[in-house]
């Protein structure tokens, strides 16, 4: 027989696990994002042959819920309702004793998040972008986030052939398809 005063911890636990919507459909922006396991930094990614902003660079790092990285390291794939962070930061060369090379500063330049969702979502996933107070806005799935990440993401709509960590685990379980 379980014991009577577990179920509503579980419960509880349960609850606290996975992604949280508000009443209009916002992401609620889990605060915590930056205790997730970390993926990878990328500095001026760029995704078109035109070379990246001039005189202005920026980090983005990537994290994804404990959870799931476990539920991934076991099965290669990203369980239904996994999330992902990706924090853009900007970039500063000079600075305490820095002389060369670029280090992240607090500047906050924006947080996305991709949602494994697979009962809500069209297609499973989901794209938010907090906004400037704080809330985790939808992004219309016409946006072209849905298309590149479909198209080019190595493993069930994300970029894990960027996350050092991640990717071999794909490999070893046959999840990871060569964009
Ligand atoms: C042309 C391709 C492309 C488009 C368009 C794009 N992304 Fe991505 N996205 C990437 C790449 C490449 C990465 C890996 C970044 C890294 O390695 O640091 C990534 C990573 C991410 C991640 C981390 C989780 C994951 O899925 O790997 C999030 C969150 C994310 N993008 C959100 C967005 C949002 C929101 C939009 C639309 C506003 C968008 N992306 C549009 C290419 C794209």
């Amino acid at each position: 027989m379980r014991p009577r005063l577990l179920t509503p911890l579980v419960a509880l636990l349960l609850a606290a696990a996975g992604p949280r919507y508000t009443e209009s459909g916002d992401l609620v922006v889990p605060a915590d994002y930056r205790t997730w396991v970390f993926m990878s930094s990328g500095i001026d990614m760029s995704y078109t042959d035109r070379p990246a902003m001039q005189g202005q660079s920026m980090f983005d790092n990537v994290f994804v819920d404990p959870e799931s990285w476990q539920s991934f390291a076991a099965s290669g794939h990203w369980p239904d309702k996994s999330m992902f962070a990706l924090e853009s930061r900007g970039a500063a060369t000079k600075g305490s004793i820095n002389k060369h090379g670029q280090y992240q500063t607090q500047d906050l330049m924006g947080v996305e998040f991709h949602v494994r969702d697979e009962s809500r979502f069209k297609g499973g996933w989901a794209f938010f972008a907090v906004d400037e107070h704080g809330a985790g806005k939808f992004i219309p799935y016409t946006a072209a986030c849905y298309a590149c990440h479909l198209a080019h993401g190595a493993v069930d709509t994300t970029f894990t052939q960027f996350y050092p960590t991640a990717r071999p685990v794909a490999v070893a379980h046959g999840t990871y398809h060569a964009p």
